[in-house]
């Protein structure tokens, strides 16, 4: 977590830092701080969110001039969030401050040495650590600052993304990374770094992607990238392709409700060049050399957390049911710590929307270190997963701002099922006729999710109903069963109304109990193969008096007469109604959470990219 954001060049450096810290303000929001050269090395930070430090630094406008500014979003791991644990951090001379996102591991024995050389330090967090080190090299070793910064990062144990600013040199920025992304923009005569390109784009569309291990060195308006030995390496300097507008509001209130919104359009933009009906073509451009390794797979490792690992989960059904090779389905937090078996014939397939999710990372790291060829699934292009991967796919779904995670779901489980639907096919697990149909099932995608997102009016009227309830039960079965963990998940983390997901069937194992007359019960109940199934679900729910919410196949009557509400979504092939099913479901916890008063886009503990354990 964490966002970062630096600057030098001939611009007043403070308006491009505040406001690239609003654009990363997604990743975390415990504190804001900044730091820069104004006649001395000066920082500012303030618990909070960014508008909080904005607020204190309106008195302070006339002292903000500076060239050279770096600036930082918290998501605290270590120290609570407080004025004083808020980065920027100084070194002990207050001659040098530092930003960090990640996690410093062997912290406190670094802490505990720095102190016996005589450092005080004011924080309680793992990344002040960092600064008192550099600042140690720099003064026992008689280098320059960007050495002490590359012997200082042999030293450290863990995950770290930092820029350093140092008050003798005006002008000059240093980063580097491991584990937590950096990217650097290249503009005439300026120079940008950040967590993610969004404070980026407005400015450049030439950017660095730092790697592991690797350090930048902005001075005399000139970048160098070395590694930790030294190594000086040429930059490779990419093309942004990101629009404005994509990272912003649009006239939406909140981006979630944006991203859920845009629907019909990720899935336009994730199905693009890949099907095509008419001729019956099917690809994936990303899936080329390792095509055979995922077709002749013996068995099929997803990895994810989250909403990811949800789009996991109907994956597992969609595949399992289309190519016949056996899938499991991992919690890559859980995966990484034990001692999977992985045989020569296993693959791995990683699925997350930011490429940066460090459980995720760290599972696929084992994998390959156990043989297993990987496959990213990927919302952002050039993340960490995505070339930490040996193929992949990206889901093209625009950047997703959100903490909930909406527009990724729905293009995850769209970018799966082509996949599976493409290994079938090839290995002749479906007949050409099911081939066909799928693909025009895939294309009619978006204008029947268009035709979903018009329902609002009444998910809103059903979300006053239920805004106070202090409990929710999802119910769903089969390809559905993964769509009520999403449903419940989505209503926990911006509502803060528990909420669980269950399969429906078994209800009747344990969660029937909480069933009384308070209890709302979301079922998604499709005329699909467990319609009269879960129609006897209902009535079970009905019988203890749960008050039932029903999402349902358009044109349905059976259940309309039990439930207490129904929405009737579009008719669409079973293996792909997730993707339909879930969009009632993540405007109901969206309109709820705004009743409540909750913040929808920043909800309290939450960041959007987990790049911390
Ligand atoms: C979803 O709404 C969440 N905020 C979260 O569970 C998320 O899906 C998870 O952290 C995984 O993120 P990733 O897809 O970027 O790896
Ligand atoms: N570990 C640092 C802190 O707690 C940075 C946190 C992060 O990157 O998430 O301040």
């Amino acid at each position: 977590m964490c966002g970062i954001v630096a600057y030098t060049g001939y611009r007043e450096a403070y308006p491009i830092v505040i406001k690239g810290l609003k654009r990363l303000e997604y990743r975390g929001y415990d504190s804001a701080g900044i730091a820069l050269l104004n006649g001395g090395l000066n920082i500012y930070k303030k618990k909070g969110k960014v508008a909080e430090l904005e607020k204190l630094l309106e008195e302070k406008k006339d002292e903000l001039h500076s060239h050279t500014c770096m600036g930082h979003t918290r998501w605290a791991t270590h120290g609570e969030p407080s004025d004083r644990n808020a980065h920027p951090h100084y070194s002990n001379s207050r001659g040098i401050a530092i930003i960090h996102n990640g996690i410093i591991e062997n912290y406190e024995a670094l802490k505990k040495d720095m102190q016996m050389r005589g450092h005080t330090f004011h924080s309680d967090t793992d990344s002040e650590v960092f600064i008192h080190l550099i600042e140690d090299v720099y003064e026992n070793n008689q280098c320059s600052l960007e050495d002490a910064v590359r012997i200082a990062l042999t030293m450290v144990v863990g995950a770290y993304a930092i820029v350093i600013l140092s008050k003798d040199h005006p002008g000059q920025l240093i980063a580097a990374r491991k584990g937590s992304p950096l990217v650097i923009g290249i503009g005439k005569d300026e120079f940008f770094m950040a967590s993610d390109a969004t404070p980026i784009i407005e400015y450049t569309n030439e950017v660095v992607y730092l790697n592991d291990f690797e350090i930048a060195i902005v001075k005399n308006n000139t970048l160098t990238i070395k590694n930790i030995e030294d190594k000086i390496s040429t930059p490779y300097i990419q093309k942004l392709d990101l629009e404005l507008d994509s990272i912003e509001k649009g006239g939406y209130p909140h981006f979630m409700l944006k991203e859920i919104f845009e629907q019909p359009k990720s899935i336009t933009d994730c199905l693009r060049g890949r099907v095509k009906s008419a001729s019956g073509h099917l690809m994936l451009g990303g899936i080329r050399q390792y095509a055979n390794k995922l077709i002749h797979a013996d068995r099929i490792i997803f990895v994810g957390c989250g909403t990811s690992w949800h789009a996991a989960l109907v994956a597992e059904y969609i595949f399992e049911e289309f190519t016949r090779i056996p899938v499991e389905v991992e919690y890559a937090s859980e995966f990484r710590y034990r001692n999977p078996i992985i045989h020569e014939g296993d693959v791995v397939i990683a699925i997350s929307q930011s490429g940066e999710t460090a459980d995720t990372l760290a599972a696929i790291e084992l994998a390959k270190a156990k043989g297993a060829i990987i496959f990213g699934v990927c919302n952002v292009v050039g993340s960490s997963i995505a070339r930490a991967s040996h193929e992949g796919a990206y889901l093209h779904a625009g950047p997703e701002i959100g903490v909930a995670s909406t527009k990724a779901f729905t293009a995850q489980v769209t970018v799966l099922a082509m996949m599976a639907i493409m290994i079938a096919h090839k290995k002749g697990t479906i007949t050409e006729s099911r081939y066909q149909e799928l693909l025009v099932d895939l294309e009619q995608l978006p204008s029947k999710i268009e035709k979903t997102l018009q329902l609002h009016k009444l998910v809103e009227t059903i979300s006053e109903e239920f805004k106070n309830a202090r409990n929710f039960l999802y119910l769903g079965r089969g390809y559905n069963f993964p769509v009520a963990l999403e449903g419940a998940l989505k209503l926990k983390e911006i509502s803060y109304i528990h909420a669980e997901g269950y399969p429906a069937a078994e209800m009747k194992h344990g969660p029937i109990a909480l069933i009384d007359e308070e209890m709302p019960v979301v079922v998604i109940a499709l005329q699909d193969s467990s319609y009269e199934k879960i129609v006897s679900n209902i009535q079970e729910v009905r019988a203890r008096k749960g008050r039932i919410i029903a999402i349902v196949t358009e044109g349905e009557e059976q259940i309309r007469k039990i439930a207490d509400f129904v929405i009737e979504v579009p008719r669409i092939s079973e293996p792909l109604s997730p993707i339909i099913s879930v969009i009632p479901l993540q405007l109901l916890s969206y309109y709820i959470a705004v009743m409540r008063g909750c913040n929808v886009d920043q909800p309290r503990n939450l960041a959007k990219s987990v790049t911390v354990e």
